[in-house]
């Protein structure tokens, strides 16, 4: 989100056209009754939404959800650990790109620092967040000089870093396949100064590549979704906070569950509506990317659909 487009007087959706706690609810449900055991709330920032606790104790309840994480930049980390994981939550993820100030900065925006994601990381470690997932997104001559030193921070701890190839979502990112700096090298780097060996995935479509300390020092995991797509296996839907539902990160239209939501739709209609989506999905959009490079498309930001 570049300040330059994104600054103070952006005018974001006003909150009338956000889906209330109890229509994300409602929704939530109706994607479990057809299958959905595992969530991830994320964003855009999912911390600044006020109601977020209420959020979280009622998805928890939900029959059928087996696990739910959330995704946050860490900013309001510190304050809000404790209501979040009182309200239910199971596990999270920070994003930390870099332990240089300076580097975060590039990447992140000067309003955020290293110091506060790491005070909220540490807030949500003595609250009992165990084992927390760090995401660095790595791009080529800006934070891959300070990988290995982020691996090392976290080495010998039950956290796990997973260092992402970055991506070209959206369209406001400047993205060139320059940029990327691929998983095999950032193994290649880590294992340079900490032998590594690979492990098993846990689950069916887990998506980082998931590596060891060869000494015991704890695990890694490398998420190489523009070297080597994973679009065959992947099981994810995507719900905007605008009530629009995406099959891809890298979606250009969403079909909006908000208007027959408003409109009165039963259940069984809106039950129609996402499975009808989900059984056409076709997307393998990363699988052809990789053949041709860039695709000439207008996708949908990464604030409103998520890492
Ligand atoms: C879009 S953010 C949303 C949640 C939250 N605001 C945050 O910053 O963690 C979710 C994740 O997307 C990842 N991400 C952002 N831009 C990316 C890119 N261009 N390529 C790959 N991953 C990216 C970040 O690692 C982040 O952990």
């Amino acid at each position: 989100m570049p300040a330059e487009i994104f600054g103070e007087s952006y005018q974001f959706l006003p909150n009338s056209e956000l889906l209330t706690v109890g229509e994300m609810t409602r929704l939530t449900r109706l994607f479990a009754q057809l299958g959905v055991s595992k969530l991830r709330l994320t964003g855009g920032e999912p911390l600044i939404r006020p109601d977020l606790p209420q959020l979280i104790h009622n998805l928890a309840q939900l029959p059928g959800i087996e696990d739910m994480a959330l995704t946050t930049n860490g900013y309001f980390l510190e304050e809000q650990a404790q209501a979040i994981k009182d309200a239910g939550l199971f596990r999270l993820t920070v994003s930390l790109d870099s332990l240089d100030n300076e580097v975060f900065q590039v990447l992140n925006g000067r309003k955020s620092s290293v110091a506060r994601v790491l005070a909220g990381f540490h807030k949500a470690e003595a609250v009992g967040f165990s084992p927390i997932k760090i995401n660095c997104v790595v791009k080529r001559g800006v934070n891959d000089h300070t990988i290995v030193d982020l691996a090392h921070y976290f080495r010998g701890t039950p956290h796990i870093v997973r260092f992402i190839e970055y991506m070209d979502v959206g369209n406001l990112n400047g993205w060139r396949m320059d940029d990327v700096v691929s998983g095999q090298e950032i193994v290649a780097l880590i294992q340079a100064h900490f032998p590594l060996e690979p492990i098993e995935p846990n689950y069916f479509g887990e998506v980082a590549k998931r590596y060891r300390y060869a000494d015991g020092g704890g695990e890694i995991g490398v998420v190489t979704s523009v070297t080597q797509p994973f679009c065959g296996d992947c099981t994810r839907a995507r719900l905007s906070s605008a009530g629009e539902y995406y099959t891809c990160l890298f979606g250009t239209r969403g079909l909006d569950l908000k208007r027959p939501l408003r409109q009165g739709a039963s259940d069984e209609e809106l039950l129609a509506l996402i499975t009808g989506v989900w059984q056409q999905r076709t997307d393998r959009y990363s699988e052809l990317r990789t053949s041709f490079t860039r695709l000439p498309r207008k996708g949908a930001e990464m604030y409103r659909l998520g890492g």
